[in-house]
């Protein structure tokens, strides 16, 4: 039996509601070589059975294109079903109404019986209150929830870094940009914990820092951190630039002024400094903190690494499909 069969059948799942909740030994040992086989599954054609008579439910209280796009293909990879979609379940569905999301997931869980709930929650802590509702063998995923996590998110950008470096220990990595209010880059520091030597310089203007909360998790789990305002003087040590938009949605201080060319924006300098061995991740969408003319640069790696969402969710999907009931 292969490793990778070995890993994979050891490993149920259920709701996937923080990045907290996942182990170094998880990630490295059962879901990164089971993103490598779906990925190969994908590029072979292979489609699969493992959501075979399961039902999904895509529940976006916010806009998306690559979260409810890549879950959406990875349910059809596994021969599962989205039986309902709303992609905005704020105007469309009974929240519209003051409904709340326990009695929305009791609904869908207690009463209709679905199997796994994609969730995109318009309200921080959501995720964690939709688990704590649904009953019997209904899984929830977190697929972003208001600016507090975006947990398969930081799990993609995680793969898409040992893709690359073969490591997760041992890097610096410079999160970029309106660290108060985006929740990937929070998820991703979280799962920065997981591992060792980790050192993350957090490069914000003042009125967009990361949250207390997140930083004292940090110095719990022993991740050394670094505070700066401009991204030119750190630029030639990082091994991989995360980079992120201004969160224009969530009523971010941040303007286009702000995110000035350089210091919280990619231009040239930054791309003069940054070493050769480094990569560029943004999750996007990205609006003017990152250039298209990055595009280029053999160091740009978010499209590769939008690319692993699907095989990411895949693997999710898979895992989580060993806990559901035999049908
Ligand atoms: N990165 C990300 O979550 O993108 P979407 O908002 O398009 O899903």
């Amino acid at each position: 039996m292969s490793e990778i069969k070995r890993y994979n059948n050891s490993l149920n799942l259920s709701h996937v509601v923080e990045a907290q909740q996942f182990d170094r030994e998880t990630i490295l040992n059962n879901l990164f070589p089971l993103v490598d086989r779906m990925k190969a599954n994908v590029a072979k054609g292979a489609r699969k059975k493992a959501l075979r008579g399961y039902q999904v439910i895509s529940w976006f209280e916010e806009s998306s294109t690559r979260t409810a796009a890549s879950f959406a293909l990875a349910v059809d990879w596994l021969g599962g079903k989205i039986v309902y979609s709303t992609e905005n379940a704020k105007t469309f569905s009974s929240r519209a109404k003051g409904e709340s999301i326990e009695d929305t997931i009791r609904i869908l869980s207690e009463c209709y019986h679905a199997d796994i709930v994609v969730g995109r929650f318009a309200n921080n802590g959501d995720a964690v209150a939709a688990a704590s509702v649904a009953v019997g063998k209904t899984f929830i995923v977190n697929a972003g929830d208001g600016d507090n996590q975006h947990p398969t998110q930081a799990l993609l950008d995680m793969y898409t870094i040992h893709e690359k470096f073969e490591r997760l220990d041992n890097l610096t990595i410079g999160l970029v940009g309106d660290l108060a209010n985006g929740r990937t880059v929070k998820s991703l520091a979280y799962l920065c914990g997981k591992f060792e030597g980790i050192k993350l310089y957090l490069v914000s203007p003042e009125q967009c820092k990361l949250d207390q909360g997140v930083k004292d998790y940090l110095n719990k789990h022993h991740v050394f951190y670094e505070e700066a305002d401009d991204l030119r003087p750190v630029a030639q040590e990082l091994d991989v630039l995360y980079v992120t938009r201004p969160q224009l949605e969530r009523d971010t201080k941040l303007t286009e002024a702000d995110m000035e060319p350089g210091r919280f924006s990619v231009d040239q300098t930054v791309l003069a400094e940054l070493p050769d061995e480094a990569i560029i991740l943004h999750p996007l969408p990205r609006t003017w903190e990152l250039p298209t003319f990055v595009d280029i640069d053999l160091r740009a790696c978010y499209f590769e690494q939008a690319e692993n969402g699907l095989y990411m969710r895949m693997a999710l999907l898979k895992m989580i499909s060993h806990s559901l009931p035999k049908r």
